[in-house]
């Protein structure tokens, strides 16, 4: 069996959901923990020192001629998982790291600028709400004393789940010791779009990431009782939400390029025969023009205000977070460019940690073929020998990088 598609048949089993299907690993969970033992075990047998940072982030490091730890090649990606996912976005990055560590050790390669393998914690923000949550502490790019007060959908805080683990969240915030031993960072992922099926090819350079963003509406109004309430006597928050699902697909599809979606919605009290009192929505909006995000989501948000007097109800909108359009670096991207002659150039409607990195040191990206372009899905799939090319890519890339 080839590496890539070994590492990640070992962890198979970690976090799968009976429940929704595909795998539920959201940071700081058993599955979660369980993963990033198995990425240390992994990159010890390689010879590899692991350390967790401030942020909990993990950083395996080869550097067999004791080099001082700067300017160094990072790869690596995430573990954390949407609810219900599939088996390959974020894994599929460490595992090829991995897999690329044993092709260069194997090839004998000399490494002039020592390599780390990171996994970032909370990628997904499908725990604690904001996507990139690691690498937005390690840059500073998120408040410590916000991140340590996000709550997750049990109300447990950041801080809290994290001192459960072992983590003290008092250290979290921008690590400089840590950014000035990044000279660049390359991630590897799974494509999660029909770019390089449609281009019949295995792998791609990354170009850009869409900036996006997340939203909360709140649609208030009067909760009652479900048999006693006259339909014309109702303010309920729900018929507004579900008025306002419409609107947010109808507002993103006259602008062109705009994704938006509402993908989580929480009813409160929640009951069957309960009028809602409040119903929380979250809404993710991307699109390649910033500005054009702004206005799509005030746009929106008028929308909500409007459709929420209509039914009796209120409406408010508060952003959660917002990632700028990413253009990843010019010089990197040459560098890659050039020993991957055969693969084209990419951008992506996901983010990654890469976009949020690309913010303070260079930063560039390798595709993976998505068979059908299936992702946040049970259904999501690489084929092993794209798998594999994308690690002797990783490993190409990384190689030209170190020596
Ligand atoms: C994460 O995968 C995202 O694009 O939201
Ligand atoms: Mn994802
Ligand atoms: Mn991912
Ligand atoms: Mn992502």
């Amino acid at each position: 069996m080839p590496e890539v598609t070994r590492l990640l048949a070992d962890i198979a089993d970690v976090g799968r959901d009976a429940v929704r299907g595909g795998w539920s690993r959201p940071v700081l969970s058993t599955a979660e923990l369980d993963l990033r033992a198995w990425f240390v075990g992994e990159a010890e047998r390689r010879g590899l020192d692991v350390e967790t940072d401030r942020n909990g982030i993990l950083w395996a490091w080869w550097n067999p001629a004791g080099l001082p730890l700067r300017d160094a090649v990072v790869t690596g990606s995430h573990l954390d998982s949407v609810p219900g996912g599939g088996e390959f976005d974020g894994p599929l990055g460490v595992a090829s790291a991995l897999a690329a560590v044993d092709l260069l050790q194997q090839r004998g390669s000399s490494l002039a600028r020592p390599l780390a393998v990171a996994v970032f914690p909370e990628e997904e923000g499908s725990r604690f709400g904001v996507a990139c949550l690691g690498s937005r502490l390690l840059t500073g790019a998120i408040d410590p004393d916000r991140a340590r007060g996000l709550r997750d959908p049990e109300g447990v805080t950041l801080a809290e789940a994290a001192a459960a683990q072992g983590f003290d969240p008092s250290s979290f915030g921008r690590d400089d010791e840590a950014l000035a031993r990044i000279g660049c960072f390359l991630e590897l992922h799974v494509e999660q779009g029909r770019g390089l099926v449609d281009l019949g090819q295995p792998v791609a350079i990354g170009s850009s990431i869409l900036g996006h963003g997340r939203w909360r509406l709140t649609f208030a109004g009067q909760g009652n009782h479900a048999g006693t309430t006259l339909m014309d006597d109702r303010r309920d928050p729900m018929v507004a939400a579900a008025r306002a699902v419409v609107a947010v697909r109808d507002a993103a599809r006259a602008r062109p390029d705009a994704r938006a979606t509402v993908g989580r919605l929480r009813p409160v009290p929640g009951g069957t025969n309960v009028i809602a009192s409040r119903v929380e929505l979250w809404l993710d909006a991307r699109h390649p023009d910033d500005a054009v995000t702004t206005a799509l989501v005030a746009e929106i948000e008028q929308l909500a205000r409007q459709i929420a007097a209509e039914e009796g109800c209120t409406a408010s909108l508060v952003e959660e977070s917002f990632s700028v359009t990413t253009v990843f670096d010019e010089g990197l991207r040459g560098r890659i460019e050039a020993v991957l002659p055969n693969a084209p150039l990419l951008g992506t409607g996901a983010g990654h940690d890469a976009g949020v990195l690309g913010t303070v040191v260079p930063t560039a990206m390798l595709f993976v073929r998505s068979p059908d372009g299936i992702s946040h899905s049970p259904e999501e799939s690489v084929e092993d020998a794209d798998a594999e090319a994308g690690a002797v890519a990783l490993a190409d890339a990384l190689e030209s990088l170190l020596t």
